[in-house]
């Protein structure tokens, strides 16, 4: 598995993470047998950076690493990105308090069972709370109470991220990145690595579209976002197939398929892409164990050819970027 350093962390990442909403069984139901499975293979394919937020079912994400970690005797390989903020009922601007900054994460270091937490980050608040100087004292007193380690933020779009980059010791960016979703390699990417800050890669297969193997005719569970969420009606659209209308991304990803090596899985041709694009660590939310160890094998996959990534970029301009481009 190769790995990439993030300056402001310190620290090593797997170029290949595993993002752990679907830990949570909010949908799509991974019960608490199949998610340590995942933790383990996916530890044990090289895997050490694994994202988590406080609100994936309602914790249940974040005590499932925990009982990982418990189980480990190598537990300090592992790095444990977290985040903050849904739990705000209503969630909005004036949540973001000091307070509640202390709260959230006293319950995510008891969840996760450790006294610091690794990373914290800012769970794609309201705009206006990135322009808020506020905001940052306030992780910074985090910082010096011990409570975490070090601060990022998950962001919906490329503005915010350029906001929070300005702050001198932002170590993370969490942003939507995937074949179907190229400006903040273009706007964000390049400026964070000039200052040693870490780009993770969420939703790198657009949902599981990227992996090429859904059709017109897939159905989703009632309560898979990938069913409810397709308008936006219960959080932002660009989190749902990064927001790329259901048709027009499996026609495109069909396109995608067609141009994978030998011996490759769609999938991997797309996380392959991510991980030679400049991104520290692409965290695709594996499913099924199987699914795990094929995303982590990435990590030992040779570069996508010139004339590939040509092609690739071509599906992106041509199908794509008409329906995310201006948006995020
Ligand atoms: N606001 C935020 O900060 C935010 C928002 C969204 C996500 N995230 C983070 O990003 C992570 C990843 O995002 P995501 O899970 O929404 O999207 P994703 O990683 O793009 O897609 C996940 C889906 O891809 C499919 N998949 C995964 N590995 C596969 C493989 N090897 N072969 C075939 N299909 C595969 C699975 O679909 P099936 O279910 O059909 O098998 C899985 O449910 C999350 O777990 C979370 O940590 C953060």
């Amino acid at each position: 598995m190769r790995t990439s350093k993030i300056e402001r962390l310190g620290r090593q990442v797997s170029e290949i993470g595993l993002g752990c909403w679907q830990l949570g069984a909010d949908w799509g139901n991974v019960d608490e047998d199949r998610s340590q499975a995942i933790l383990q293979a996916a530890a044990d394919s090289g895997v050490t950076f694994f994202d988590t937020a406080d609100v994936y079912g309602d914790g249940r994400s974040e005590r499932a690493i925990g009982d990982f970690l418990a189980s480990r005797a190598d537990a300090d390989r592992f790095f444990v990105a977290t985040k903050m903020g849904r739990r705000a009922q209503p969630h909005e601007a004036q949540a973001y308090t000091l307070d509640a900054f202390r709260e959230w994460t006293d319950r995510s270091r008891e969840n996760l069972g450790v006294d610091t937490l690794d990373l914290i980050q800012l769970h794609c608040p309201p705009t206006p709370v990135f322009f808020d100087p506020e905001t940052y004292e306030s992780l910074r007193v985090l910082v010096d109470e011990g409570r975490v380690r070090a601060w990022g933020v998950s962001v919906e779009k490329v503005d915010e991220a350029l906001q929070a980059l300005r702050e001198p010791d932002v170590a993370s960016i969490q942003i939507v990145v995937n074949l179907f979703r190229r400006k903040p390699l273009e706007r964000v990417a390049t400026e964070a690595a000039r200052l040693g800050v870490g780009i993770i890669a969420r939703v790198p297969l657009a949902s599981g579209l990227l992996s090429g193997k859904y059709d017109e005719s897939t159905t989703f569970a009632e309560n898979d976002h990938r069913n409810y969420n397709r308008d936006g009606s219960a959080f932002d659209v660009g989190e749902t197939f990064a927001g790329v209308p259901y048709d027009v991304g499996v026609r495109a990803a069909r396109e995608v398929a067609a141009l994978t090596p030998e011996g490759w899985t769609t999938a991997q041709m797309a996380l392959r892409w991510l991980t030679q694009s400049g991104v520290s660590t692409a965290i695709p939310g594996a499913r099924t164990v199987e699914q795990a160890r094929g995303n982590a094998a990435v990590g030992d996959l040779p570069a996508i050819d010139d004339a590939t990534m040509a092609q690739l970029a071509r599906i992106y301009d041509d199908s794509i970027r008409e329906h995310v481009h201006a948006r995020w």
